[in-house]
């Protein structure tokens, strides 16, 4: 369901409400974008959700501009408002991985396809954390396909932050992971290609893997114990 609102003299439409975030398609000088509004969080008090809101809107920002830095397609981040707590992107054209990814399950996998998207997921993800960065919410709706050319765009640094530790990394990998047996099992071994990927994108993948080893082991040990 689309909702209209309007927020000043832009009309803002409705995409999705979060936890922490509502997202809105709107236009930035003329040109289709998006607008992600951080809001505040009633049961905290207030001075405190003020700095904690913009401290993570900043995050958010900064993280962005750092995967793009690294070589890793991102939208491109038309302003940042500290009063109104928004972040405008450029609207990428294009569906999700997951909704690819969810029509492979229903009218079959269309191989070179998935491969040709197993590869750029592996390769982002190895660019991020050879630069230090961890994503925090690698699913398959924070990866858009870029209509017409493919091109994969990785979007939602909210969650994201600065660390070269192997665990932060293996456990960034684990999340995509999971998210991928449990939401797209009908795409096979895709995490196999893109770890395959990743391989070659990251020069510190062997620590990397070690870890992931140890990560999945203590996501087995839970599941048994849960
Ligand atoms: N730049 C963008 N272009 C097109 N759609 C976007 C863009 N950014 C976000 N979206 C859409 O809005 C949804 C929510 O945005 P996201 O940044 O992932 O917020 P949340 O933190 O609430 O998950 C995405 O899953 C995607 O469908
Ligand atoms: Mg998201």
């Amino acid at each position: 369901m689309e909702i209209k609102a309007d927020i000043k003299d832009n009309s803002l439409i409705l995409l999705k409400q979060g936890a922490e975030a509502r997202v809105f398609e709107s236009a930035f000088v003329g040109r289709r974008s998006i607008v992600k509004e951080r809001f505040s969080k009633k049961y905290r008090h207030p001075t405190l959700d003020s700095k904690l809101t913009l401290k993570r809107l900043n995050a958010e920002a900064r993280c962005m501009t750092k995967a793009r830095r690294l070589g890793v397609t991102t939208p491109l981040l038309y302003s940042v408002d500290h009063v109104l707590h928004t972040l405008t992107f450029e609207f990428v054209e294009g569906p999700s991985v997951k909704d690819v990814f969810l029509e492979f399950g229903s009218h079959g996998v269309v191989e070179e396809r998935l491969n040709d998207i197993a590869l750029q997921i592996g390769d982002a993800i190895g660019k991020l954390h050879d630069g230090g960065l961890i994503h925090g919410d690698l699913t398959t709706s924070n990866m858009l396909l870029r209509s017409g050319t493919n091109q994969l765009v990785l979007i939602d640094f909210g969650l994201s932050f600065t660390s070269t530790l192997p665990e932060d990394k293996a456990v960034d990998l684990y999340v995509l992971e999971r998210a991928l047996i449990s939401m797209h099992s009908s795409c096979g071994n895709v995490m196999d290609r893109i770890l395959a990927s990743y391989r070659k994108s990251s020069k510190q993948w062997s620590s990397t893997f070690n870890k992931l080893a140890e990560v999945r082991q203590r996501g087995r040990k839970r599941t048994m114990v849960g």
